[in-house]
């Protein structure tokens, strides 16, 4: 992925900020990618407008409409491979991609996870963070694989957690840093820094610290 931009898949499933943090990067030239598509499962996520205000093509796949995830991950596979992207980014995408979809891009999915894995994964992690009385909680950038949100980590930024903080206040402090590291870890694949050996991520030849 040396010496050109990269195509960019990102999935939503609501309000997108993250997407919109991508876009803003893409387009001051800040990291050499463009998004290529904008795919929701939800019709409703205000990330899709995001999308269509920047000129990106959306395209909307509602779960409901299908009995087993595998034909989920079908569609949503047929859909990606139209726009032939280089890198498939999570970002706030609340399903489960299986297995097989998994295997089909191998180290080419991303995601963007509220929590400093592998603490906490899964969901409302905020408030897991809150009452296990932590002192840092933060985001991650991981590869996807087969073990949910265990992928090979790519970025963290860990935020202070501080006397009166609510899952909201904690939430918005954990947004901003989201909008730090997943365009970083983009702009770092994009330029070609990253490598998956022995299933741990390396940037510029050296094992990320976390
Ligand atoms: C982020 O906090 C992300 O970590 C989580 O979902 C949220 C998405 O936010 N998986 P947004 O839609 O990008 O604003």
């Amino acid at each position: 992925m040396t010496g050109r931009t990269i195509a960019l898949a990102v999935l939503i499933s609501g309000n997108g900020s993250n997407l919109q943090a991508i876009i803003d990067n893409c387009e001051r030239g800040a990291i050499r990618a463009r998004v290529a598509c904008v795919v929701s499962n939800d019709a409703q996520a205000f990330g899709l407008e995001r999308a269509r205000r920047a000129g990106i093509p959306t395209r909307v796949l509602p779960h409901e409409g299908f009995r087993e995830r595998a034909a989920f991950d079908a569609a949503l596979a047929d859909i990606l491979d139209e726009y032939d992207p280089d890198l498939i980014v999570l970002a706030g995408f609340m399903r489960v991609l299986g297995p097989e979809f998994v295997a089909r891009y191998p180290n080419r999915i991303i995601n963007l996870h509220p929590s400093l894995l592998p603490k906490y994964k899964g969901l409302d992690t905020h408030a897991r963070a809150l009452a296990a009385g932590d002192k840092t909680h933060g985001a991650s950038v991981h590869f996807v694989t087969a073990d949910l949100d265990g992928g090979p980590l790519i970025a963290q930024a860990s935020v202070a957690v501080e006397p009166g903080d609510t899952v909201e206040s904690l939430q918005q402090k954990v947004h901003e840093k989201e909008h730090e590291i997943l365009p970083r870890a983009i702009g770092w694949i994009a330029d070609d820094r990253i490598r998956v050996v022995g299933g741990r991520v390396l940037l510029d030849g050296r094992a990320v610290a976390h």
